[in-house]
């Protein structure tokens, strides 16, 4: 008989980074318990899902693998199939799951992770299956050095905050995340010395809204404290950050930013829509002029600062003028990069609840074309006008093929950089290169190594 600890795992994930971060975690646990992770579902006896919801998109793929997983299991009864993440902290969605894929061993949320080696045994030993969910978190728990295990020392995400306060109305992070939790500088502090320690040259620091980070401390620290500490970590040469909040992007932020060289000149910037009523309706908290104007100020003050942003479609009630206002925003801001999406009802949200679903799917994906068509030629001047300039480039990828090397990797303005070279015996990986850029693709750049 198979004993729980020679188990050999597989994790899948769907959504943002934080769940990329969680999925870390729980790999982190398991391997503690003496797990080994495999790269196919036929070689893995336990298969845990790390679940989105933020759009109907990501919660049918997640359905979708979980037939397939059924499908599997009849096959080979002893495979322990897992499931959590945000979708699992939806009102009944556990109890549905359990319902319809008698299969599912165990059923977890995003407040308990923490828990999952104590479910594992009840459902593996007990032969029991497991639901628990938790509505709020008991507190971080610090004491449990998840951060001990990173996928990528190089690069590797730190959370600052769990949660978020702001209730978009279209958002269902707030009901699956729930309020927003900062962790103690200190505690971040000895996370990102331990990765700088480690190899690690690039932290991404994580939350919701990193510009609230710390309204909830009670100490005096707001985030640009919180990244000037970052800054003074040896080892650690660029520092990231996202989700940034148009409305509580302050002044002092902009300045830090723009002072350490260690803070990356890339901001995540979401707009979601370029028309005030639909900003209202959206319950944003800022107009399209203060948006606009705040972009100006990010721009005239960082040089060379790269702006991304996210955009949502078929709001409820958007008419074809509102969304020619987001088409404006779109040209008047010139964003590096944007995250396309069509909106989605997501229940017990204000908008699902108070406004009808009204913008119907061919309109939506016409606008989504529209709108990725205009971003697209946006993204590919601004890349046209990098060539010939050089840029420092953190090497994240190495692979020989057809007698070459191919390298790739990302500017300090998050932009991916490929790089071909004919010297076969040179290792790159890990290291920062200087690049002159060649070409320039929508998404990409092409660059050579510049050698002094
Ligand atoms: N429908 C479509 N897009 C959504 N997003 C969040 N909720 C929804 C929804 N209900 C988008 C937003 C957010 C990104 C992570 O996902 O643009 O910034
Ligand atoms: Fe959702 Fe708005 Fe919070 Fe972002 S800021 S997680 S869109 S509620």
């Amino acid at each position: 008989m198979k004993m729980l600890e020679n188990l050999k795992y597989m994790t899948l994930t769907w959504g943002c980074q934080m769940n990329e971060r969680d999925t870390e975690i729980i790999q982190s646990m398991l391997e503690d318990m003496g797990m080994k992770e495999v790269a196919s579902i036929n070689e893995a006896d336990l298969i845990v899902l790390v679940t989105c919801c933020v759009r109907e998109k990501a919660e049918n793929k997640v359905y979708a693998k979980l037939g397939e997983l059924s499908k599997i299991k009849r096959d080979r009864l002893d495979l322990v199939i897992a499931v959590g993440g945000c979708m699992m902290q939806q009102k009944g969605v556990g109890e549905k799951i359990q319902k319809r894929f008698p299969e599912v061993d165990i059923i977890f949320g995003t407040h308990n992770i923490d828990r999952l080696p104590e479910l594992l045994n009840r459902a593996f030993l007990e032969k029991e299956r497991v639901l628990e969910i938790w509505e709020k978190d008991k507190g971080i728990p610090e004491e449990k050095d998840f951060y001990k295990k990173r996928k990528d020392f190089l690069k590797s995400k730190v959370i600052i905050s769990y949660g978020c306060n702001n209730f978009c109305s279209y958002c269902i992070v707030p009901f699956v995340r729930g309020r927003e939790r900062s962790r103690k500088p200190k505690d971040i502090i000895n996370e990102i010395k331990y990765l700088a320690e480690n190899g690690c040259v690039e932290v991404m620091l994580l939350g919701q809204n990193v510009n609230s980070y710390g309204k909830d401390l009670g100490e005096e620290i707001d985030f640009s404290d919180l990244l000037k500490k970052v800054v003074e970590i040896d080892g650690m040469e660029r520092i990231r950050f996202m989700t940034s909040h148009p409305k509580d992007f302050s002044e002092k932020l902009i300045r830090t930013i723009a002072d350490y060289d260690k803070i990356c000149n890339h901001i995540h910037l979401p707009v979601q829509a370029g028309s005030n009523k639909v900003l209202r309706s959206m319950n944003r908290g800022y107009t399209r002029e203060e948006y606009l104007s705040l972009v100006s100020k990010i721009k005239s003050s960082i040089p060379g600062v790269s702006i991304t942003t996210d955009i949502i479609v078929g709001f409820p009630g958007e008419t074809r003028e509102d969304f020619e206002q987001t088409l404006d925003v779109v040209k008047e801001a010139e964003f590096d990069n944007a995250y396309m999406f069509i909106y989605s009802p997501r229940k017990g949200t204000a908008a699902a609840e108070k406004f009808k679903d009204d913008v119907s799917l061919e309109e939506k994906k016409e606008r989504l074309q529209e709108l990725m068509e205009l971003q697209n030629k946006i993204s590919l001047k601004i890349n046209k006008e990098l060539v010939g300039r050089n840029f420092i480039v953190l090497i994240d990828s190495e692979e020989e093929k057809e007698g070459k090397k191919i390298y790739a990797g990302r500017t300090e303005t998050n932009k991916i950089v490929n790089i071909q070279e004919d010297d076969l015996s040179r290792k790159l990986y890990g290291t920062f290169q200087n690049v002159e850029i060649i070409s320039a693709q929508t998404w990409s750049l092409s660059g050579k190594i510049v050698r002094h």
